[in-house]
């Protein structure tokens, strides 16, 4: 204990890096660790919108500038056209949408503007690891929400209205999910969003994958394309995976008026606004076709095939559901093991191949592993085979 520990807040005390963060930094220690933990495309931002944004460093005086806090209005303009062209909805630019330094920033702000001590946000669990995180730290409590692994992990709308309180502000929703991959159906949203219509709480929709869908693009369903919602649904879309900026910080909210005044006030006072030159690559993106994208979902829909394949070879270490859409597998450990973390350790040390604990991802997640199949081919063949030699004792 040093006079640190007594200054820093409690809730930050007790807080820990993401476990996805902290195996990708102790996988960084062993010399040619073959990585599956971190989501981070292995695509270069896509030739246009690199071209857009030096035209506008060169051209556009204003380019090192701030913005206004909710973002440039042209970047809007184009969110709103994106937007009522997927969903069918017409949103204000200057009403609905704010643009944020990723959709962990714009989580951030929103549970920021929402969250008293004690209250609470229903989580899928297993969910993203990171939201349990954010929760955690503004004093809200996580409330889990066990997902039917039996199905392939999908939503038990039995159980939902009985997790609801008077604490209840909000059921976050990611779909195709991290880490599960799975897609949830139209039926399945539906129900949900009309419970939270009946409870008047809101659905946030955190969307990074839904570009990402494969063969099952007929099953993707945006609750935020249905008018009756509108305000109890949340939008977040992040250009982090679709368009390969995870470094650039770019997303989108979408939300109710009254809540973008609200939550105005705290994007202020911690951001001041989203970096422009963030925004210009943002829309560099938006006002060209997406050319890249269908590239981006071949070659990941080859290497969930691979990972299946590879899955499928040893169903003595791990078990696991085919992965409708995203890029994560979430297969459960079939040896021996003391918990997900320790397996995971073990796993990097002894053979050299790192994964993420799937206890990170809420309680339903101890027992399993998360695999980001986002990596090249070869990683994903380098981390089989080690895994493979490693536990041919057992096969
Ligand atoms: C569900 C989910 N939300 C948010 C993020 C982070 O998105 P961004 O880069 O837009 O902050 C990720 C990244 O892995 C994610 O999986």
């Amino acid at each position: 204990m040093t006079f640190i520990t007594d200054i820093v807040s409690t809730n930050v005390h007790h807080a820990s890096v993401s476990a996805i963060k902290e195996m990708a930094m102790l996988s960084a220690k062993v010399k040619g660790a073959a990585s599956l933990t971190w989501g981070l495309p292995s695509f270069r931002t896509p030739d246009y919108i690199r071209a857009g944004v030096i035209a506008s460093l060169d051209n556009d005086i204003d380019a090192g500038k701030y913005t206004l806090p909710d973002g440039l209005p042209e970047l809007r303009r184009l969110v709103v056209e994106k937007h009522k062209q997927e969903t069918g909805i017409e949103i204000d630019a200057d009403e609905n949408v704010m643009i944020n330094a990723g959709n962990m920033q714009g989580l951030n702000t929103l549970f920021h503007t929402m969250l008293d001590p004690g209250d609470e946000i229903i989580l899928t669990d297993p969910c993203f690891a990171s939201h349990i995180q954010q929760i955690d730290l503004f004093s809200g409590k996580p409330v889990y929400w066990p997902l039917n692994e039996a199905d392939n992990w999908s939503l038990d709308l039995e159980r939902l209205p009985q997790l609801i309180t008077d604490k209840t502000q909000a059921i976050v929703i990611v779909s195709p999910s991290n880490p599960t991959g799975k897609i949830f159906t139209e039926e399945e949203l539906m129900r949900v969003g009309e419970i939270a219509l009946a409870h008047n709480i809101l659905v946030i929709i955190d969307d990074p994958y839904s570009d990402f869908v494969y063969d099952n693009a007929g099953k993707y369903f945006n609750l935020a394309s249905v008018e009756k919602f509108s305000d109890h649904v949340v939008y977040l879309y992040s250009f982090s995976k679709a368009y390969a900026m995870s470094g650039w910080r770019l997303s989108y909210t979408i939300m109710p008026a009254e809540l973008k005044r609200e939550a105005m006030k705290v994007h202020d006072a911690t951001m001041i606004c989203a970096p422009r030159i963030s925004q210009l690559a943002g829309i560099a993106a938006l006002s060209q076709p997406a050319v890249h994208k269908p590239m981006f979902a071949r070659v990941l829909q080859q290497r969930r095939e691979l990972i299946c394949q590879r899955l499928e070879n040893i169903p003595h270490v791990f078990a696991s559901h085919r992965p409708e859409g995203a890029y994560y597998v979430f297969p459960k450990i079939m040896v021996e093991h003391a918990n997900a973390r320790a397996f995971a350790i073990d796993l990097l040390n002894h053979a050299g191949v790192a994964v993420t604990p799937g206890s990170a991802f809420g309680p339903s997640g101890e027992g399993h592993v998360r695999m980001a199949y986002c990596v090249d081919d070869d990683t994903i063949n380098l981390a089989f085979d080690r895994i493979e030699q490693y536990f041919s004792r057992l096969g």
